[in-house]
This record gives structure tokens, sequence and C-alpha cells, in this order.
């Protein structure tokens, strides 16, 4: 019997996520014990640009550079987003002044919660669940018997589509809030 889908695919991309929340909490928490609570404030221009420098795959993948592994672009866009969204939260930290950021960091958020969806889940899934069909087709499963018995995996396959659906439009979002909050920095720096 193959472990389903949940504790396979979507507990490991938890984890994943969990990695980023928890590495902001503990880099602002040591800023805060080292005293070096501005430098968080500074943190925002690196975090910018890593993210920006992880367009680059995207570039790529659009064929409108043609250079560079797409593959070593893939992973170097998933540590420029990892790196850069941790630089981002902590830049962030935990003051409440203006929401507009805010909703940047949401976008960003769950931008990053799509790209990890994309990343993690759905190629392996997509895979498991052919499998699973093939190895029940072979044990001589009727097709309804077979939808059945993948249900669940086929539902939470589902889900997964729709929210890589979303990346590319929240990071839009993500770029037009975050453009506006370092016009509005640099207007009144
Ligand atoms: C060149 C890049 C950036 C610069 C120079 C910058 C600069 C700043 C500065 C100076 C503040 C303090 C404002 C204040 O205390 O009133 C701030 C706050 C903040 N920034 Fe940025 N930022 C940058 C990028 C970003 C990005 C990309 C995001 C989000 C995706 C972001 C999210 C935030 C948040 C959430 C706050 C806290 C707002 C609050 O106090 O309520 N920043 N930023």
């Amino acid at each position: 019997m193959e472990r389903s889908l949940l504790i396979k695919e979507v507990i490991p991309f938890f984890l994943m996520f969990a990695s980023l929340i928890g590495a902001a909490i503990l880099t602002d928490f040591l800023l805060h014990q080292l005293q070096l609570i501005w430098l968080g404030r500074y943190l925002g221009i690196p975090g910018t640009l890593i993210i920006i420098l992880s367009f680059l795959y995207s570039l790529r993948k659009r064929k409108i550079i043609q250079t560079g592994s797409p593959k070593k672009l893939l992973q170097f866009h998933e540590s420029c987003a990892w790196l850069g969204s941790l630089l981002i939260l902590v830049h962030g930290g935990i003051h409440f002044n203006a929401i507009l950021p805010w909703l940047a960091i949401v976008a960003m958020l769950i931008d990053v919660i799509s790209g990890l969806i994309g990343k993690y889940l759905l190629k392996r899934s997509q895979k498991q669940i052919s499998s699973q069909k093939k190895k029940l087709m072979e044990q001589g499963m009727s097709n309804d018997e077979i939808e059945k018995a993948i249900f669940w995996d086929a539902i939470t396959l589902d889900l997964m589509k729709q929210w890589r659906a979303v990346h590319f439009p929240l990071t839009f979002v993500f770029a037009v809030l975050s453009l506006i909050h370092i016009v509005s920095i640099f207007l009144f720096w």
C-alpha cells in the first residue's frame, strides 16, 4: 500500500515553508539581541535585488535569454527566492505602520507557497498517481474501482494545480505593491 500524497508530499513541502518562517524569526530575534534592529530596514534592498536576480530563470524559461542551463537556473531561482524572501521578511520585521508593504509581503508569501507547490508537489504527485493507476490496472481493477481508490489523491492534485496557476499573477501583484512601497520610500527618504 502506497503512503498517501498527504504524508509523502504535503508534509515535506510544509516543512520547507516553515524553515523560511523559522529562519526569519530567528534572524529577527538575533538582530534584536545584537541591537542591530536598524539593519533590518536596510535588508529590503539586498532582498529586493536577490529576488530580481531570481527572475533570470523566468527570462530563460520564456526564451528571452538563451544562455544558461534551465535546470541550474531553476535551482538558482529557488535559492534566490528563498533567501530574498527571508531578507524581506526580516526587513518587514514586526513593525506595523503601513498597510501596502504588508500586502506586498502577503502576496510574496502566497507566491512562495505556490512556487513550492510547483516544485515539491506537482511533478512527483502526477507521476505517483499515474504509476498507482497503472499498478491497479495490472491488478485487474475496474476503472470505477480505480477512480475510487485514487479519489482523495486526485482531489489533492487538482487543488495543487490551482495553486500553480496563481504563481505568475501573484508575482505581478507582489511586484506592483513592492514598487509602490519602494518609490514612496525613496520619495520621502
Ligand atoms: C529597495 C527596496 C526596499 C527599500 C529601500 C525599503 C525601505 C523600507 C523602509 C525605509 C521602511 C521603513 C518605513 C517606516 O518605518 O515607516 C520599510 C518598511 C517596510 N517594508 Fe520595505 N523596502 C524595500 C523593499 C521592500 C519589499 C520588496 C517589501 C515587501 C515585499 C517590503 C516590505 C516592507 C514592510 C512590510 C515594511 C514595514 C511597514 C510598516 O512599518 O508597517 N519592503 N521599507
